[in-house]
């Protein structure tokens, strides 16, 4: 017998007939025939001008505000590099964005990890921690359907972060690749929209609304800080890809992007759709919050479960995910990440088929 197709999970990334091609074609072309002296020269290291523009315009804010990287995650090793020292408290939602989790041990970071709920991070056990001496940093908070946990954080505590980055003096991290993505439900402001007191960095990207190979993603802070970390970007990489960028700047000009978003957001309802209810038939004792939008769904299995176990017994089916574990210091053993992002509905019925098979298989599961 032949083995499975490999279904795989465990990426967080779009698949290719998602993607825009003609679209990006179409705006490569006219950027690099418009202003090829802007998209193959080095450029500064604030990012492609009229890219920068159209950021600040877009989140309200002066192109000083704004710094245009190579991928968010560029943008994410500035703000650290700048803000975080060996044993600075940095605080961080359980479960979290498992590089970011990475970055900051690599800096040496103290990290608190304070619980999420279903409606994002549990605001009174970070205030409790707060009140009880921690004295953070930075807060990492990825307001809109959470990576990895597919939850969204509400408007009031939105509010109540806010309070306590100014109350506590700490800096907001809002990191909100998906927030383009809802498929139902009421958006939240942003912090930085909410912010009076100039708490928050706000970070976003293009790699999950346009492509990630495009590679960029932006911060757009306090003016000062901003000021810090392009002089960072000049001593990293001169200028980030203005390749790259010019074509994004093309793409967001002519209105592809929205077209993009649209086709994007359509994909990935029907597959959130199909997951949802073949979890619920096929997989009765997960635990799930179902996410309004974005690209993760976030398993709870019974205590008992052992997430190493069930991820050897569903790789031998040709399925992967990313283990609970991954995202958190400690814990996740019970638990997985699901993203349908980069497979069809009929990929994902016949994984979800295959977990069932596997959870089946596990010793003293249900029969
Ligand atoms: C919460 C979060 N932040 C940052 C990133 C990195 O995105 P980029 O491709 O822009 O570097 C991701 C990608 O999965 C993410 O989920």
């Amino acid at each position: 017998m032949s083995a499975p197709t490999n279904i795989s999970f465990a990426r967080g990334a779009p698949s290719l007939d998602i993607v825009a091609v003609d679209d990006l074609r179409t705006a490569a072309e006219r950027a690099f025939t418009d202003d090829p002296g802007g998209a193959f020269s080095y450029g500064t290291s604030a990012g492609y001008g009229p890219l920068v523009s159209w950021i600040a315009d877009k989140h309200g804010a002066e192109p000083t505000q704004v710094i245009a990287t190579n991928g968010s995650m560029q943008a994410d090793a500035f703000l650290f590099q700048l803000l975080v020292q060996p044993g600075d408290v940095v605080v961080v939602e359980a479960p979290t964005y498992d590089r970011t989790l990475l970055s900051l041990r690599g800096l040496g970071a103290e990290i608190l990890a304070i619980p999420l709920e279903s409606d994002g991070i549990d605001v009174s056990a970070l205030e409790q921690a707060l009140e009880a001496g921690a004295a953070p940093r930075l807060a990492h908070i990825i307001p809109n359907f959470h990576n990895p946990a597919g939850c969204t954080l509400s408007l009031e505590k939105r509010n109540r972060l806010l309070e306590l980055a100014e109350r506590f003096d700490f800096v907001l991290f809002e990191d909100d690749p998906y927030v383009e993505l809802r498929f139902e439900g009421e958006s939240q402001p942003t912090m930085l929209e909410l912010d009076q007191a100039g708490k928050v960095v706000y970070a976003s990207s293009f790699s999950k609304t346009v492509c990630p190979g495009i590679r960029v993603g932006y911060l757009v802070g306090p003016a000062g800080l901003i000021a810090d970390c392009r002089r960072i970007a000049t001593e990293t990489y001169i200028s980030p890809s203005m390749v790259s960028q010019a074509i994004v700047a093309e793409f967001c000009r002519s209105g592809a992007i929205d077209r993009s978003i649209e086709t994007v957001k359509r994909a990935l309802h029907e597959r959130r759709d199909t997951l949802r209810a073949a979890l619920a038939r096929e997989l009765p004792d997960a635990r799930f919050v179902v996410p309004e939008g974005g690209y993760f769904l976030w398993v709870d299995l019974p205590d008992d479960v052992d997430v190493h176990s069930l991820a050897i017994l569903a790789k031998e089916r040709g399925l992967i995910f990313v283990k609970g574990t991954d995202f958190l210091l400690e814990g996740g053993d019970s638990s997985l990440r699901i993203a349908y992002s980069g497979v069809t509905p009929e990929q994902i019925e016949e994984g979800v088929a295959r977990l069932a098979a596997a959870y089946r298989e596990l010793p003293g599961a249900p029969a």
